[in-house]
């Protein structure tokens, strides 16, 4: 049993050896210009018929047939015949006769490529999946022996590394291209070559679902008057799968939709169909924009739902926040403005050089007036009155007092004397303290209250110098002026001439420029 069988297979093996190499094909292109044969396929009858002989003719029009005889270009090689190289003056019908069998075989010769080393239209094709064994082996069947040099090109430069007239290797995408293998002949002193060219197409395997990308539910925020822009984007097999958007955009001026298509690694194909609405309104917004992806038995659906942008809250959050700060800074300002409204005006003074004491023909600044010795316990007055306040107000500020004890030579009419310096005077300065209204001051008093209430020539200034409890010692016609505010004199506080007293005591004074 095993014997027949080797025996059948041996035979086989030899039928098909031979076989390949006689032309079954009875349309046969050639390329001009390299060596090709033809095999008479009748030569396998050989093994049982030695005698035989192979006659070949070429066929010229319908009725005339030429046996065709040996020449340097054309050689009989047993069952074969040879060109040495085709031309294109060969092209027609060819025969091999073996006693009444005969083989036929209508030949095109086409032009080599001018460039390149490979017709492109004369190519095999070989299809190998990523990661799969790729292999070119440049064999022969008929000139293999002969060939003096086999090489392997790749888009016909040579593969760099690989001096071999093959190659195995694991495929990878990169392997894609044109192989030619070319085999270098010998023959009546010149050399040929004869080509024979793979397209190497190297497949992803990798099993892709097509799928688009993005949640089934898009909330995309849009703003008014902008461009917008949905992208849908799916992975496909092959580009024989489709995604489109839904129909109901479609004679909308205002959309227009871009397909793009573009190819990842590993054979991956990315199409992106883009709806961009040039202009966003009013009516683009709160409505459904559906993707759809239609390919190898995949339909999906995603959707994109165009919603407002808060743009305009941002906006007047923002304003809000920059009212709210400024208004801050605006009270801010107005309490600062009121605790030191007078260092303001006292500087608004300074600055635009005010004097009110140029024009009014008066002599004195101020005419003070403080409890004078009715009481034996009064120093701590009289050193203000005569120290403190002249010191402060005169040397300092630049004013100029009157102050009766210091001023006034002692003789002559006290009551006129008062009444005339109370007159020369832009401010009547008075002392308060406890026991204020005492004889002798009185008439100060009283004289300057006229001045003020019924000539409106003067102005009071109060100074309470020690603290009063009731101020009803006082005349009620005080109580009617305007200019009744009391400045308080707190001893060691008020001593510094920023402090204050001064200041308001400055403000009260008529505005003077210091020299
Ligand atoms: C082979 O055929 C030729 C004629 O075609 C004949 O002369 C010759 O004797 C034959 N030889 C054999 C061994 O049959
Ligand atoms: C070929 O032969 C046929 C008959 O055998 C004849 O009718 C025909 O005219 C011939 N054609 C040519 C081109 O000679
Ligand atoms: C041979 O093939 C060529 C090209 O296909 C064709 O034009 C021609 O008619 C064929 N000749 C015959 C005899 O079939
Ligand atoms: C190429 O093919 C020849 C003949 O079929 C064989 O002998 C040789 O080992 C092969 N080479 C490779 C690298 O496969
Ligand atoms: C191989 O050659 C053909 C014909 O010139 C060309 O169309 C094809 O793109 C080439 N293949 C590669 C992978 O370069
Ligand atoms: C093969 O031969 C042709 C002419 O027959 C020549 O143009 C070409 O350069 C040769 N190719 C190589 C690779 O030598
Ligand atoms: C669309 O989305 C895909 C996937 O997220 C991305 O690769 C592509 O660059 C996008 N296209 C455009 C035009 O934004
Ligand atoms: C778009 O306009 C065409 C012709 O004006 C009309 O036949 C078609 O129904 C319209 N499509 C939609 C979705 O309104
Ligand atoms: C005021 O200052 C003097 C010395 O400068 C000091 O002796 C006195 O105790 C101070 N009075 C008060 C109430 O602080």
């Amino acid at each position: 049993m095993p014997l027949r069988v080797l025996v059948i297979l041996f035979l086989v093996f030899m039928e098909r050896s031979t076989s390949d190499l006689c032309v079954f094909r009875d349309h046969i292109t050639a390329l001009e210009g390299e060596p090709y044969y033809l095999k008479c396929c009748l030569s396998t009858d050989h093994h049982h018929h030695r005698n035989h002989t192979v006659r070949w003719s070429k066929r010229y029009g319908p009725n005339r047939t030429v046996p065709l005889s040996s020449s340097e270009r054309i050689i009989f090689n047993d069952d074969a015949i040879e060109f040495w190289p085709m031309k294109m003056i060969d092209e027609g019908m060819y025969t091999c006769t073996v006693g009444r069998k005969e083989n036929q075989w209508n030949i095109t010769v086409t032009k080599r490529s001018e460039h390149g080393c490979f017709h492109p239209k004369y190519l095999m094709t070989k299809e190998v999946e990523v990661g799969k064994s790729l292999s070119i082996n440049c064999t022969h069947d008929y000139y293999q022996t002969e060939a003096y040099q086999i090489s392997l090109f790749k888009d016909c430069s040579p593969i760099p590394g690989n001096h071999k007239p093959y190659i195995r290797k694991n495929a990878v995408l990169n392997d894609a291209g044109n192989y030619t293998c070319i085999f270098f002949l010998y023959k009546n002193r010149r050399s040929f070559n004869v080509t024979k060219t793979f397209n190497v197409k190297i497949k992803d395997n990798t099993d892709i679902m097509p799928t688009l990308y993005g949640n089934n539910v898009n909330y995309v925020q849009a703003e008014l008057g902008k461009e917008k822009t949905l992208n849908c984007t799916a992975l496909l097999r092959d580009p024989t799968g489709i995604i489109y958007w839904n129909e109901e955009h479609d004679n909308d001026t205002n959309i227009y939709k871009e397909k793009l298509i573009s190819s990842g690694s590993n054979g991956k194909l990315y199409v992106s169909s883009l709806l961009k609405i040039k202009i966003v309104k009013e009516e683009n917004l709160n409505v459904w924009y559906n993707c759809t992806l239609a390919s190898a038995g995949v339909l999906e659906t995603i959707g994109f739902f165009l919603k407002k942008k808060e743009g305009a809250a941002d906006v007047s959050r923002h304003i809000f926040i920059i009212v709210l700060v400024s208004s801050a800074a605006f009270i801010f300002l107005v309490i600062m403005c009121v605790i030191y409204r007078i260092d303001i005006l006292l500087c608004y003074r300074d600055l635009i050089r005010r004097d009110e004491t140029l024009t009014d023909g008066k002599e004195y600044d101020a005419f003070v007036s403080y409890l004078k010795d009715c009481q034996p316990d009064n120093g701590d007055e009289h050193k203000f009155a005569l120290e403190i306040l002249p010191e402060a107000l005169e040397k300092h500020f630049g004013y100029k007092l009157c102050i009766f004890e210091r001023d006034i030579i002692p003789g002559g009419a006290i009551v006129d004397d008062i009444h005339s310096l109370i007159k020369k005077s832009r401010r009547l300065i008075i002392v308060l303290s406890e026991n204020y209204m005492c004889d002798k001051v009185r008439y100060e008093l009283e004289s300057g209250l006229h001045e003020a209430l019924v000539e409106r020539k003067i102005k009071i200034i109060l100074i309470e110098f020690t603290p009063i409890s009731d101020f009803t010692f006082l005349p009620q016609s005080l109580e009617l002026l305007k200019s009744h505010r009391i400045l308080k004199w707190k001893a060691n506080k008020s001593l510094s001439y920023n402090s204050r007293f001064w200041k308001n005591l400055r403000y009260l004074m008529p505005a003077k420029i210091a020299k």
